[in-house]
């Protein structure tokens, strides 16, 4: 009888277009044990290019298509710097790609990717486009973190929230009776850098340091929250397509005149506030609320979501046993187990799709 190998490695890069977050994993026995971690930047010149293909520019077909191989690079070097923690063979490489575009309403997403090139650089089976079934199925093909949210976090008999804070935010309502709800809120971490960038030529803000300087512009916060996407009702996801910087300059030009380290704060509370009203829209009041991806490591905006909410505890997945960094491209490597071992990876509650449905497509090695 031969052993089927349950290492499985997720690479996840999302919004904040910051790098590659890489995970080795074992799926034994049911287990979910992470065994090493790896984090590949962009170089800045793909990073550019992945930026300028958010929207719609010249060329962009041949620009793509060089870039998903730029991308391929980093994914393999992320992998690379995984395998000498494997003890034996890795059964797949689950890759999300990078999200250009992201499109539910008109019948598609688009996570540019190279899987072939990847397939060929590591020797790896590759599993990849992991959102593009729940679409077909009538879902928004995100979020498709919270089924490994519970399998990891869940307990029963506990509701318990986590709050993915990466470029764009979104929650896994864990109501501890088995039901799993969810969406994406809205602006993460993105109008975050973004306003960094612009005013002090840094990536983020570094432990949410400058919006604690700064004070939160009430007039300010109210226009921002004046978006009808925050009122949608779930289900519903959304990305860079509507929360870019025109987005924001837009709203800023209805509140001339306030100081940058001010609206700093405003966008920080605007993160906060939308993570804790939609987690009090959906009528639970959660023992904790756990927070993961690179926003788990800004103080003010994990403050702010606590005051939010009236005292609710919040902090980071690492109380759970997972790093908050590690988080997503462990629930993809965990995605990649699921399609290998033809079990669904949505949840038709969260995304709206059908019904369940394998998520995932194979480039074998
Ligand atoms: N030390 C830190 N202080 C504040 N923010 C941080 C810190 N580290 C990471 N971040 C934020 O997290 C983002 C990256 O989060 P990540 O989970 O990788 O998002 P994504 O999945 O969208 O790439 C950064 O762009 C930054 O905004
Ligand atoms: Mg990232």
């Amino acid at each position: 009888m031969t052993n089927t190998p349950t290492l499985y490695i997720g690479l996840m890069s999302g919004t904040s277009l910051d790098g590659v977050d890489g995970v080795l994993a074992d799926f034994a026995n049911g287990a979910i044990h992470t065994l090493a971690a790896a984090f590949a930047p962009f170089p800045p010149e793909l990073r550019a290019e992945l930026m300028a293909l958010q929207a719609a520019s010249p060329n962009e077909l041949e620009r793509e298509a060089l870039a998903a191989n730029g991308l391929a690079l980093a994914y393999a070097e992320c992998v690379r710097a995984l395998l000498p923690s494997a003890a034996g063979p890795v059964a797949a490489v689950a890759v999300h790609g990078q999200t250009i575009r992201h499109r539910p309403e008109l019948g598609f997403t688009r996570q540019t990717n190279n899987p072939s090139l990847l397939a060929e650089l590591s020797g790896i089976d590759v599993i990849a486009d992991f959102r593009s079934r729940d679409i077909a199925a009538g879902g928004q093909g995100a979020p498709l973190v919270p089924a490994f949210h519970e399998a990891a976090f869940g307990k029963p008999g506990t509701a318990r929230v986590v709050v993915n804070i990466g470029g764009i935010g979104n929650i896994s309502v864990l109501h501890g009776d088995g039901r799993v709800t969810g969406f994406d809120t809205g602006p993460g971490n993105v109008l975050i850098d973004l306003w960094i960038a612009r005013h002090k030529g840094q990536p983020y803000d570094e432990d949410g340091a400058w919006a604690a300087s700064g004070t939160v512009d009430a007039a300010l916060l109210e226009i921002l929250l004046d978006e009808p996407y925050f009122r949608q009702p779930a289900p519903k996801s959304t990305g860079r397509d509507l929360f870019h910087e025109q987005w924001l300059d837009a709203k800023l030009a209805q509140c001339p005149g306030v100081a940058p380290a001010d609206v700093q704060a405003t966008l920080t509370r605007l993160t906060a506030l939308t993570i804790a009203r939609a987690i009090q829209d959906e009528g639970v009041r959660p023992d904790a609320v756990y927070v993961c991806g690179g926003g788990a490591y800004n103080a003010t905006l994990l403050r702010d979501i606590g005051a939010a909410l009236g005292g609710v505890k919040v902090e980071s997945t690492a109380a759970l046993g997972v790093a908050p960094n590690r988080v997503e491209a462990l629930a993809f490597a965990w995605l990649g187990w699921r399609f290998a071992t033809r079990q669904p990876g949505n949840l038709p509650a969260v995304t709206g799709a059908r019904g369940l449905r394998i998520l995932g497509a194979l480039y074998p090695a």
